[in-house]
């Protein structure tokens, strides 16, 4: 029994020896394995008890106590070393000085620095989304790149629905084959591949599979078609999609939430009008217009010219926001239809949709008065700093 408990007495010098030879706390680890593991030291010697009368058992018993005790004690020491060590050094290596001041950006004009800001469009929609998430609504997000069954199918666009013309978009190529950006014979999509989203309302059907109703949410973000670029017109644009879907939901909700926007955007009542519009995934359908706020709906805003361009200079010339119009379309909207509903596996009995996809660009050109729209992404500073 003496030379047990001596060997177990023994254990704790090399024990305090190997710990602090430890490196890290892998090492460490291993360490406490080599002593109180499976096939540990002291596991070994805790094996020869059984030759022992009832009375040894427990003296050495209490020495193997003592022992694991000390072991624990050296262990949880060098552990806090060994963090305290790692600490010291990630702060050498990853040192964040917080007192210094951020450099300038490069001086401008006759005003000295300029700092750098956010883009007026993300301006507007950080705002919309204060907006909406006070009144309850989720932000959520969904891919870009998408397939075709939830930039079409899923909103009840058939395979050869005319509707799929005014959202002409970029596809993706099939691998080992030509896909549909190579056949433009026929400019109806396939199935197959991959495509740049037309609109945001890709993100009510992912959000129609991923949430149970009632729910409502909006959907800011990147959108892109293949379209002709002009004043009004760019070819990657942003929209924020909104979707209400309740046990009861009807025009009257929507026409409210939309006014509400307006009006917490603009600061006033802003003049619009709503006329039927159709898109095959809601029902009935509108488009909301806004009075153009860059020639303030007369269809013409002044010519600009100096007046040293003599007798042309105060004609009038046509406006080509709204295309001479005086109204810009900003604000699709429109219950959603029950195909859209029963196809996320919802009882359009039970449950019913608004929703409406904002062209933000646009809206941030009314807002500002910005009469055209390829300024956002022309990478210009002055016109940037402008806002
Ligand atoms: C749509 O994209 C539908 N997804 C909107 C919708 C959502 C309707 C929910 C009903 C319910 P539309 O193609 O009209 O619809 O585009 C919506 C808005 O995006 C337009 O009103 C316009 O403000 C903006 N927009 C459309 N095309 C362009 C473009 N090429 N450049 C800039 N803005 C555009």
């Amino acid at each position: 029994m003496a030379d047990l408990i001596a060997e177990i007495q023994a254990l704790e010098g090399k024990a305090a020896q190997a710990i602090a030879a430890a490196a890290d706390a892998e090492a460490l680890a291993q360490v406490a394995q080599e002593f109180t593991g499976k096939k540990g030291a002291l596991t070994g010697i805790m094996k020869q008890l059984a030759s022992l009368t009832p009375e040894q058992r427990g003296e050495v018993g209490k020495a193997a106590n003592a022992f694991k005790a000390k072991l624990d004690e050296l262990l949880s020491a060098k552990e806090a070393q060994l963090t305290e060590l790692k600490f010291s050094a990630l702060a050498e290596t990853e040192f964040l000085d917080l007192s210094v001041t951020p450099p300038q950006f490069s001086a401008v004009g006759k005003t000295g620095d300029y700092c750098g800001h956010i883009h007026p469009i993300t301006q507007t929609q950080r705002r919309l989304e204060q907006i909406f998430t006070s009144m309850g609504f989720s932000i959520v997000d969904g891919p870009q790149v998408e397939d075709d069954y939830h930039n079409f199918g899923a909103l009840n666009f058939t395979d050869d629905h005319p509707a799929r013309d005014m959202q002409d978009t970029f596809y993706t190529q099939a691998q080992g084959g030509a896909g549909p950006a190579a056949d433009r014979t026929s400019s109806l999509p396939q199935a197959t591949g991959h495509l740049l989203r037309t609109h945001t309302s890709t993100v009510q059907i992912r959000a129609l599979e991923s949430m149970k109703p009632p729910l409502r949410i909006i959907a800011p973000g990147r959108v892109f078609r293949y379209e002709e670029v002009d004043a009004s017109h760019e070819h990657t644009f942003y929209q924020m999609e909104g979707m209400i879907v309740d046990r009861k939901v009807s025009v009257g909700n929507l026409l409210h939430l939309m006014q509400t926007l307006l009006t917490e955007v603009f600061g006033k009542q802003v003049d619009v009008r709503l006329r039927p519009g159709y898109f095959p995934f809601v029902e009935p359908g509108f488009e909301l217009d806004m009075k153009c706020l860059v020639c303030n709906g007369r269809g013409l805003r002044e010519d600009g010219l100096p007046a040293s361009a003599g007798p042309g200079a105060s004609v009038l010339r046509g406006c080509s926001v709204c295309k001479h119009s005086g109204w810009v379309e900003v604000l699709p909207c429109g219950l959603v239809h029950p195909n859209v509903l029963r196809s996320a596996g919802l009882d359009p009995a039970e449950w019913q949709g608004a929703a409406f996809g904002l062209g933000l660009n646009r809206l941030v050109m009314m807002q500002h008065g910005i009469e055209d729209i390829r300024h956002f992404m022309a990478g210009k500073l002055e016109f940037l700093r402008q806002f």
